[in-house]
């Protein structure tokens, strides 16, 4: 089996208990829209890959403890032979690639993990995603005066994203996915307010 492979795996079994917005399917999809762009780009494929699959292995919001993730992590790409150089690239990658970080990776590679991961927060899944990861947190759909609820997240949060994608691939696609959400917040107030009702 390819080392690609085996860290696939692992992913799958690290994000096994992930329902709602950040399981295996997520990361699956951060890393194929990723190999898009780093195609494009002629970036590292390989680190692009492994940053992709394992970015949410880490992430506070998954990891019971983010330090042991850590290691555990660290220990199965050195196990399967990979060199401390890329190990410590995807390492810079996955832990300055997040939104409550407010950092940017600073390779190439990891500006384009950061626009992928970033995009799955704009467009139709997007919405998806806010809703079940709402729920999970027993936040509210809407609720005005609200900031912790579901709709709010958008203004928080995914409505910014589209003018922080480093690369202009993601910028374009962003822009496109970004009016996906506006026109679903456009109904969303119109059937809230029954607006749509003649
Ligand atoms: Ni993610």
């Amino acid at each position: 089996m390819d080392k690609i492979k085996q860290v696939e795996l692992y992913a799958k079994e690290m994000l096994v208990t992930e329902k709602a917005a950040h399981d295996f399917a997520h990361s699956d999809r951060v890393m194929k829209i990723a190999v898009l762009i780093g195609e494009k780009l002629d970036a590292d494929l390989e680190i692009i890959k492994i940053a992709a699959l394992t970015h949410d292995i880490i992430d506070k919001k998954v990891a019971g403890n983010v330090l042991d993730a850590s290691n555990a992590l660290r220990h199965k790409l050195e196990s399967l032979g990979y060199l401390t150089l890329q190990i410590d690239h995807v390492f810079d990658i996955i832990e300055n690639m997040s939104y409550s970080s407010g950092k940017i990776p600073e390779s190439l590679e990891g500006k384009i993990v950061q626009d992928a991961d970033r995009l799955e927060a704009v467009g139709a899944i997007s919405i998806a995603r806010a809703f079940a990861y709402g729920g999970k947190m027993d936040r509210m759909i809407y609720q005005e005066d609200n900031a912790n609820c579901s709709i709010a997240h958008f203004y928080d949060k995914l409505l910014k994203l589209k003018d922080m994608m480093n690369t202009d691939i993601a910028k374009s696609i962003a822009e496109r996915r970004h009016k996906v959400m506006e026109e679903y917040l456009d109904n969303f107030y119109k059937e809230w307010n029954l607006e749509d009702i003649v």
